[in-house]
């Protein structure tokens, strides 16, 4: 314990100084000082005001009674729900010294944590729907070709090719949710290596190169020369062009053509090189604006019926944005109605 009479401040300036919500009670039940932290989550705090008045929770007040009674500080936490949205885990602790005879009530904020829960079962709730439209149609189509169907060698053939498309979906899901749980879990880890980002383009086209010609589509490499080296996770990034150039070459015109360009970044006050930014642009008949925020977002397709017939999943871009993340870079989005797209990917030097 520091026990220094220079360091003798008042319990108001202590409180203060914390950075989460603290009310301190008399033992006749009413609060004698709290901070701006505590005033943030009850509205309409004010001195004097009874625990009862404050929290109308029973069990609050009868903790803040009995610590005062009895000085004791060991209480569970209560969970209390101060709006519909702000849930709050309430801690008692006793507050006592010769004269003084006090208990400190603090609140943790658990709503980031209760964001975090939401997410996740919005996050199971959406993959076990994705799952399941694929097994259902599996399920009913090999339920028909067990029955009299089956004969029908046309039929079965076709009905097979179904069965494959869709058994194909579920397996790129899979890929896609352990890419997706792959990069966030590295997300905060540092970027060790160096990367050559004309390479990585490059190597970038040459991947999707089958899907090109199938799609009958071309795509043209605005190259430059002097891209200098950045820091990079190779393999990473080729995943971020290789989903660019997959979704130009899905959602865009027929037999249209895509364009990827590379510049370099310079910082504004000087010709000091900061970055490069590689655009794949296409033409289709764009992506509406208020659509734009949400392209990021797991599992969001604009066109579900169209991304399906693709075999998309719609977890491409939310993995863009994770790598794009812990490269400390970023995806920029524009679109112009009736012409098409351009994806620019911002990376740090
Ligand atoms: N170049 C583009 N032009 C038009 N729409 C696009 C383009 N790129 C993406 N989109 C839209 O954004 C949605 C989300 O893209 P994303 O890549 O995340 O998922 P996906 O392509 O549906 O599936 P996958 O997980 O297989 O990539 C797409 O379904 C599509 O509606
Ligand atoms: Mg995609």
């Amino acid at each position: 314990m520091c026990r220094n009479s220079n360091l003798d401040i008042s319990l108001e300036t202590l409180i203060n100084s914390i950075g989460s919500a603290v009310l301190v009670f008399d033992k006749s039940l009413t609060v004698r000082y709290f901070n701006k932290e505590a005033e943030k989550i009850i509205l309409q705090l004010r001195k004097n005001l009874a625990a009862e008045a404050i929290f109308n929770n029973k069990k609050i007040s009868s903790q803040i009674l009995d610590c005062l009674k009895t000085n004791k500080s060991n209480f569970n936490k209560i969970r209390y729900r101060t709006t519909a949205s702000k849930e709050v885990a309430v801690n008692i602790k006793s507050l006592r010294e010769s004269k003084v005879n006090l208990a400190v009530v603090t609140l943790s904020d658990l709503s980031p944590l209760s964001e975090a829960k939401m997410m996740r079962s919005d996050f199971v709730s959406n993959v076990s729907h994705e799952i399941r439209s694929p097994l259902t149609s599996i399920i009913g189509f090999v339920e028909t070709l067990q029955g009299p169907v089956g004969e029908d060698k046309e039929k079965r053939e076709e009905f097979l090719r179904v069965i494959s498309n869709e058994a194909n979906r579920m397996t790129n899901l899979v890929s896609d949710l352990l890419s997706l749980s792959l990069v966030e879990a590295k997300e905060k880890r540092e970027i060790k290596g160096r990367v050559k980002p004309k390479e990585v383009v490059k190597s970038a086209i040459e991947a999707v190169k089958p899907l090109t010609v199938k799609k009958n589509k071309k795509i043209i490499f605005e190259d430059v020369e002097n891209i200098s080296e950045i820091p990079g996770h190779q393999d990473n990034l080729l995943r971020v062009f290789i989903n660019l150039l997959e979704n130009s070459l899905y959602y865009s015109e027929e037999n249209s053509t895509i364009t990827v360009s590379i510049k370099k970044i310079f910082s504004s006050d000087s010709e000091a090189e900061t970055g490069v930014e590689i655009s794949v642009n296409d033409k289709s008949s764009g992506i509406p604006s208020e659509e734009i925020p949400r392209l990021t977002e797991r599992f969001y397709r604009v066109d579900r019926s169209r991304s399906r017939i693709e075999g998309g999943t719609g977890l491409g871009l939310a993995i863009v944005k994770h790598i794009l993340l812990r490269h400390n870079g970023k995806l920029s989005i524009e679109s112009i109605r009736g012409k098409g797209s351009t994806f620019t990917v911002h990376l740090p030097s």
